[in-house]
């Protein structure tokens, strides 16, 4: 479909040279209407993000529903071992076929009862057999692209789409260099997911610096060494990285938690892992000034279960620090009272990182 941004009248040389000296977008871009149907549309659903942990779907029948986006999706593993993805949508009327994770031979959706073997394929409609012209082949389960990396099962909505590897070539490098592999992590904490008044972007912008951490997360700052010095930031293609070390001065997690690793992959993806726990995190843009927040842990069985708490609740507050903050944000973006900000490049490289990612991926669907 064709896009066009004319009532912004973005001006390309401006925004080139706003980013190279370290100015932030434009307030408009974190409340414009058509920004987010571009980015829901085009960018969201068209990209590999994660579903679950491999650890959800290790035996056959198990089954883990997500999303991609906005798109319901359904990881199974099947009879043969297979791990396949589907849209989690009933070819029938729309009803989710699977509405949790769960273990089950068949997936039958629970709105007229049709029911999909594990490959995906219609095995059984009711009053099929009254029907003229039904044909059961043509109503199976639509296949999407998934591949397992890390631990993490990554799905893309194309069932055609281009390999994880290719997307992000420098992804399953860093992912070996920091030694993430969360099948070593095994006891699950609950899911959580979260409704947040803020543009993704600037939850994402949040999540690209540790420059809040010493002011904003006094928990966090404690478990682990956020000093200029130590906590660094690694940015390339549309991914970024940050790392540091627990904090020896101050943290009664110190002989556990080791170090801190923590990835984000565009657009919308997180991965964060120490020697307690691993987790992904995903945000999702809702509305062009709310966004939600997908967040699932799993821990370390040989960690003693009270530091494990106390852990998960450190990582709660944090986030909920977090939260306010970019909540905060989004009000004074909404009012566009200060066009735009100024980032700070030895703290905010990774924020910068990601503006350039924005705005390529902008300009190559707008055109501009
Ligand atoms: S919507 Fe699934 S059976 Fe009717
Ligand atoms: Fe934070």
């Amino acid at each position: 479909m064709e896009r066009t941004l004319d009532h912004l009248d973005i001006d390309a040389d401006a925004i080139d040279q706003a980013l190279a000296a370290g100015m932030t977008f434009p307030a408009a871009w974190y409340t414009d209407p058509e920004i987010h149907r571009i980015e829901v549309e085009d960018v969201f659903r068209q990209t590999w993000q994660i579903v679950c942990f491999e650890q959800r779907v290790m035996n056959p029948g198990d089954h883990a529903v997500g999303e991609i986006g906005d798109v319901p999706v359904v990881i199974v593993r099947g009879e043969d071992g297979e791990l396949r993805g589907f849209i989690n949508v009933c070819r029938h009327r729309a009803f989710p076929v699977a509405e949790c994770d769960g273990n089950r031979k068949t997936l039958q959706c629970r709105y007229h009862a049709w029911t999909y073997d594990l490959d995906g394929t219609l095995r059984a409609a009711p009053r099929a057999e009254h029907e003229l012209g039904f044909d059961r082949s043509e109503f199976g389960l639509l296949p999407i692209s998934i591949e397992v990396l890390g631990g993490y099962v990554w799905g893309h909505t194309n069932p055609n789409a281009p390999s994880l590897a290719e997307e992000h070539p420098a992804l399953p490098g860093l992912i070996a260099d920091w030694r993430i592999d969360v099948n070593q992590y095994s006891v699950p904490r609950p899911r959580e997911k979260y409704e947040v008044p803020a543009n993704w972007k600037i939850f994402v912008e949040n999540n690209s610096e540790c420059y809040h951490c010493p002011t904003v997360h006094e928990g966090f700052g404690d478990a682990f060494d956020v000093t200029y010095e130590q906590y660094t930031y690694v940015n390339e293609e549309r991914l970024s990285g940050q790392t540091t070390a627990s904090n020896q001065k101050e943290n009664v997690f110190a002989d556990t938690s080791g170090n801190y690793r923590f990835i984000y992959i565009w657009p919308g993806t997180f991965i964060e892992v120490d020697e307690i726990r691993a987790s992904w995190m995903k945000v999702r843009p809702v509305t062009p000034e709310s966004c939600t927040i997908d967040w699932d842990v799993l821990e370390d069985p040989t960690i003693d279960r009270k530091i494990a708490d106390e852990w998960n609740e450190m990582y709660l507050a944090t986030m909920r620090e977090d939260y306010g903050v970019v909540a905060a944000q989004q009000q004074n973006m909404t009012s566009r009272a200060v066009p735009y900000g100024r980032l700070m490049a030895s703290s905010e490289s990774s924020i910068s990182h990601f503006h350039h990612i924005v705005w390529q991926e902008l300009r190559k669907l707008i055109g501009v």
